[in-house]
């Protein structure tokens, strides 16, 4: 066995319960699938799930998502794909669970049940909780309940409520596996739904105790609670690296979309010449309604149709004299507001031009980041290339270009379908 390295098997599992719709969010997607920032729910849930000591991962996923899940756990998992799983979800999260429990190692004797809309829990709490199961106990992260709670009865208050005996319950919940396989047999055998896996264990007869959650467990469940996911994420991106997602990583499954656009114009007309987004002082300008920036009006055509939503003639042609002479920041940016108005946000755009001039690459940085400016950030790349003297751009009549663009929900609104 010489060079074999021999990798002990985890003692625990974790059953991240990605299975649910996600009604209330109404995102566009299954909740799990949709975008907190450039990575989706579930990629976050597994993120802090990897970073907690190892153990089986079984990620319980919507029928007919199980492909998507799988990519998400992939990109988690990195080198430790082998602790990973996925398993199709029931209809309700009782039963993603149990499905979950029938994938467990021989080995495993603690098990985590982990809801995947709890995106942003620490891996130090799950950690603590797997901890702190023991043979006979369950284990459940809580909150002190904050709020002054009173019973109501239609609309009339009947009483205070002491807080002092509530706390709010988080995920992971954790137990031990035999106690807990008996609970759930049983309960499938009554038939009864329980509100959670504590519930279910508790009512079995056995003891749950709770530890100290986490502010940031909290359950994304509605559009506000996806705001403040998303502003957390944000406000701990560091300043200096603003959102540089690759392209691969850009792509919440199911929702991602594409679009090529293309565009010429040939050379002049009075004034400098505007192209990709960056004035070139010594250099024929091109004709155009606009300014005749070829590369940002490739690229405004990629995203509109990528979002299905017409293109650059019906949004900023003739008809609309606002933008004549308009450079490329101001189609960019209106262009970028169009996708969020539709429920899209952008992944990231990459355009070729083709012509003799002007000689490009000195200037690629500056001219992305201006292109990537106006539209939020999202990485623009931009190359350029000669065509061995051929064609109108080999005889420097004009400038080609063509431009894609990948787009994905900005899981507000499902995306207008083209
Ligand atoms: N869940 C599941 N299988 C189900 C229902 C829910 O795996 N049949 C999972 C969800 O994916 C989620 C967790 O259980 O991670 C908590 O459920 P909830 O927040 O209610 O999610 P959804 O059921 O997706 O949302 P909604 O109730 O708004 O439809
Ligand atoms: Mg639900």
């Amino acid at each position: 066995m010489k060079g074999v390295t021999l990798i002990p098997v985890p003692d625990t599992a974790i059953i991240v319960v990605a299975a649910g719709s996600g009604t209330r969010l109404d995102g566009g997607a299954p909740k799990a699938f949709v975008g907190i920032d450039v990575h989706s729910i579930l990629r976050h849930a597994l993120d802090g799930v990897f970073a907690a000591a190892p153990a089986q991962v079984i990620v319980v996923a919507p029928s007919g998502f199980e492909g998507d899940a799988e990519t998400e756990l992939r990109a988690a998992a990195g080198d430790r794909i082998d602790l990973g799983r996925v398993v199709t979800g029931g209809g309700t999260r009782q039963q993603s669970v149990a499905a979950g429990l029938d994938a467990l190692w021989g080995d495993v004797r603690t098990v985590l049940v982990h809801d995947a809309a709890r995106a942003l829990t620490p891996p130090a709490l799950i950690d603590a909780v797997r901890a702190a199961v023991d043979a006979d106990t369950g284990i459940l992260p809580t909150l002190p309940v904050v709020d002054t709670l009173k019973r109501v009865d239609g609309d009339e208050v009947v009483g205070p409520i002491d807080r002092s005996e509530l706390a709010a319950a988080q995920t992971p919940q954790g137990f031990p596996r035999p106690l807990l396989e008996r609970a759930y047999e049983r309960a499938l055998a009554d038939g009864v739904e329980y509100t959670d896996d504590a519930a279910l264990f508790a009512a079995a007869g056995h003891t749950v105790r709770h530890i100290d959650g986490s502010a940031r467990g909290f359950k994304i469940t509605t559009p506000a609670d996806l705001e403040r996911a998303r502003h957390l994420l944000a406000e701990e991106r560091p300043a200096a690296t603003p959102a540089a997602p690759s392209p691969v990583d850009a792509q919440p499954p199911s929702v991602a979309r594409v679009g090529i656009g293309t565009d010429v114009h040939a050379f002049g007309g009075d004034g400098t010449l505007w192209l990709a987004g960056i004035e070139w002082p010594a250099e024929r300008p091109l004709s155009g309604h606009s300014d005749g920036d070829a590369v940002a009006h490739a690229i405004v055509d990629a995203l509109l149709g990528a979002a299905g939503l017409g293109d650059i003639g019906e949004h900023f042609g003739t008809a609309h004299p606002e933008y004549a002479g308009a450079h490329a920041d101001v189609f960019l940016a209106r262009t970028r507001e169009l996708l969020a108005e539709s429920g899209f946000e952008i992944g990231n755009v990459s355009a070729q031009f083709q012509g003799n001039r002007p000689r490009f690459s000195a200037r690629r940085a500056e001219a992305e980041r201006a292109l990537s400016a106006a539209l939020g950030g999202a990485p623009v790349s931009v190359t350029a290339t000669t065509t061995d003297g051929l064609g109108f751009t080999g005889h420097g009549e004009g400038i080609s270009v063509t431009a894609i663009a990948l787009i994905h929900s900005n899981g507000l609104r499902a995306g207008k379908e083209s």
